[in-house]
């Protein structure tokens, strides 16, 4: 962690009050001595999270979400981490200045190249010459308010305006040409986008890294030229307006996709903002990890004509593989969003965003438009794709439903549709678990246990050690020979944390977690399961006196079963005498 941040974090932290600043989004009651609230972080009706201002931290008992008061502002605003911070100074009256990273740092030259351009086409969008422009934006029911909020402009009809603007900035024609901006022809070098409306292209943190520029008073060119891939835009990893709509879906708990800019704007202009647009290709891998981040539903309402039913299927089946929650909405009558909206109105659309078929709804329809399932063989293809297609699903619920449906249609037999389903959905289904014997279950659920009650006692030592310093001392004292988990990396973390400042403050050392991903979600889920209220050091050293009689026991199991294997009678003797060793100490530590 940066020393700087970490200085920081702890002077925000020290002003700030969980519980005052948590009101501001939520509202909070008082009940003993803590706050409780209805949970923003799942679909809660009665109050399950708790906020803490002794620890300063929130916790819901229902869903789990729990963190420090940036957690709570990162996750609640669907912002980063340091833009959370920097949202809590800005509450309790402190500076705090977000660096960039890495490569921002090294494309900021890029950015603000973009950023130039983006106010040339601005400007000119103003001018005489942008008026026949504004005019075609605003019968199509773009606002002046609509135009601003997306950076909307003109590139202007001289054909190497921004080419001279750049220049006289001293800005390189090989960065012009990197940001793909210009062109070379026979009169040398123009602009590539000329008068066209222009839609800024922004990378999810908001940055314009490409442009969309649409004709408005010719018919003769493509509608629409896109930026092509360049050192800072990748197609692939750009949604339109995503860096508005990720902070909308959190709040709303979902996000709808459609295909064309002009659609998301509609959308978007009409209260949803929560709108994202593929801007008519396929979804990337890269788009679909932006759309699993939100964790929330996602609506697919793409374009009322067959490319549209194609890409509803595509992107169904995407998002069905990686378990994203989803639905699908035809349209009718019109022929995308933007265009039903303008014609039957925004309660009529969010009726259909509100009523959403299924992905196996939606498919039925489909795959049988066109076949007549009264022919077996056209049947038999029905039912095949329909097996294909719900075996990309894990949701358990949805498949039942589905083969049951298929069972009562066609009077199929269900266990025959539920092992086609297995077997395609687990290809590699190696049937393991009728071959165990009964007894070494039995083991099995003996073992399970035992680890179950070791777990139990790793976690509540280290919450332990994450409240209070002494028992952080305590816990340094005994030495324990901790066995190699994901509990030890924690239990490690917290001694460098210690080594660090000498003691321990919980919602600081939440923050101080939070650089080490793998700790943090282990730290999460400890906050999650362990509920103590006091902590005191003889609490402390029972735990850690349990701990280590089961590390011990674990360690003479091990030795016993080295002992019966091992030949050499002096090894023999000195492995029993490791045994005897460990027995003893357990018993002073009884003692004690
Ligand atoms: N598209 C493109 N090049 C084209 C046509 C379309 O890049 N020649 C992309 C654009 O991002 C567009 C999307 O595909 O937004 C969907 O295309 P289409 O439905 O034809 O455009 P609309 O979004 O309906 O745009 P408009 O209403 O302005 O015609
Ligand atoms: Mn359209």
């Amino acid at each position: 962690m940066n020393d700087k941040n970490s200085s920081d974090f702890k002077r925000i932290q020290n002003r700030a009050d969980i519980v005052e600043i948590v009101k501001t989004y939520v509202p909070l009651e008082s009940h003993g001595k803590n706050y409780f609230g209805v949970c923003p972080f799942h679909d809660d009706h009665s109050p399950s999270m708790s906020v803490s201002p002794e620890k300063q931290i929130y916790k819901c008992f229902v869903c789990g979400a729990t963190g420090n008061i940036f957690n709570f502002v990162e996750n609640f605003l669907g912002v980063t981490f340091l833009e959370a911070v920097k949202i809590v100074a800005d509450k309790v009256g402190e500076n705090f200045t977000i660096k960039e990273n890495k490569e921002d740092t090294r494309n900021k030259k890029y950015y603000d190249i973009m950023n130039l351009a983006t106010l040339l086409y601005q400007n000119n969008l103003r001018t005489p010459e942008g008026a026949e422009a504004r005019e075609y934006l605003h019968k199509r029911g773009i606002t002046d308010e609509i135009i601003k909020d997306f950076s909307i402009g003109l590139a202007p009809r001289q054909a190497d305006m921004l080419y001279k603007l750049l220049s006289s900035k001293n800005i390189s024609k090989k960065d012009m040409d990197d940001l793909g901006l210009i062109a070379e022809g026979e009169n040398g070098t123009y602009d590539l986008f000329r008068n066209r409306i222009m839609f800024p292209l922004k990378s999810p943190t908001g940055k314009v890294n490409g442009y969309s520029g649409r004709i408005y008073n010719t018919t003769s060119n493509s509608k629409y030229i896109n930026t092509r891939e360049t050192v800072i835009f990748k197609k692939r990893e750009n949604l339109f307006n995503y860096h508005l709509a990720a902070p909308a879906a959190r709040q709303e708990k979902f996000i709808v996709i459609c295909e064309g800019q002009m659609d998301a704007i509609r959308i978007y202009s009409v209260g949803i903002k929560n709108v994202v647009a593929t801007m008519g290709t396929a979804l990337a891998k890269e788009q679909v990890a932006l759309l699993k981040k939100l964790g929330v539903k996602v609506i697919v309402v793409m374009d009322n004509d067959s490319a549209g039913e194609m890409a509803s299927i595509s992107i169904g089946q995407t998002l069905t593989k990686e378990g994203i929650d989803l639905g699908i909405v035809r349209l009718t009558g019109k022929k995308d969003p933007d265009e039903y909206i303008i014609t039957y109105g925004v309660d009529a659309f969010k009726d259909n965003i509100k009523h959403p078929m299924s992905y196996p709804e939606f498919m039925e329809i489909t795959l049988r438009k066109n076949r007549n399932l009264a022919n077996p063989t056209e049947l038999s293809a029905y039912i095949n794709d329909m097996i294909n297609m719900i075996s990309d699903s894990n949701d358990d619920i949805l498949i039942e439903v589905t083969i049951n449906k298929l069972v009562d249609e066609f009077h199929l037999d269900k266990e025959l549709l539920k092992s086609r389903v297995k077997n395609k959905s687990v290809e590699i289904t190696v049937d393991v678990a009728p071959k165990i014997q009964q007894n070494s279950t039995e083991i099995g659920d003996k073992q399970a246990k035992q680890s179950n009650k070791f777990n139990r006692a790793f976690k509540t030592m280290l919450y332990y050690m994450m409240n209070d310093t002494d028992c952080m001392r305590l816990f340094l004292h005994y030495q324990l020979n901790l066995p190699k988990c994901k509990y030890r990396l924690v239990s490690n973390n917290l001694i460098y944390y210690f080594e660090l400042n000498r003691s321990i403050d919980f919602a600081d050392y939440l923050t101080f977690s939070e650089d080490y991903e793998e700790v943090s979600e282990v730290v999460k889920e400890i906050i999650r399961d362990v509920h103590v209220d006091e902590f005191s050091t003889k609490d402390m050293e029972a735990v850690i006196k349990i701990m280590k009689t089961m590390i011990d026991n674990e360690k003479i199991r091990e030795l016993k079963e080295e002992m019966k294997n091992e030949l050499d009678v002096n090894r023999k003797k000195r492995l029993f005498e490791n045994i005897i060793e460990i027995k003893k100490g357990c018993v002073e530590n009884g003692r004690n």
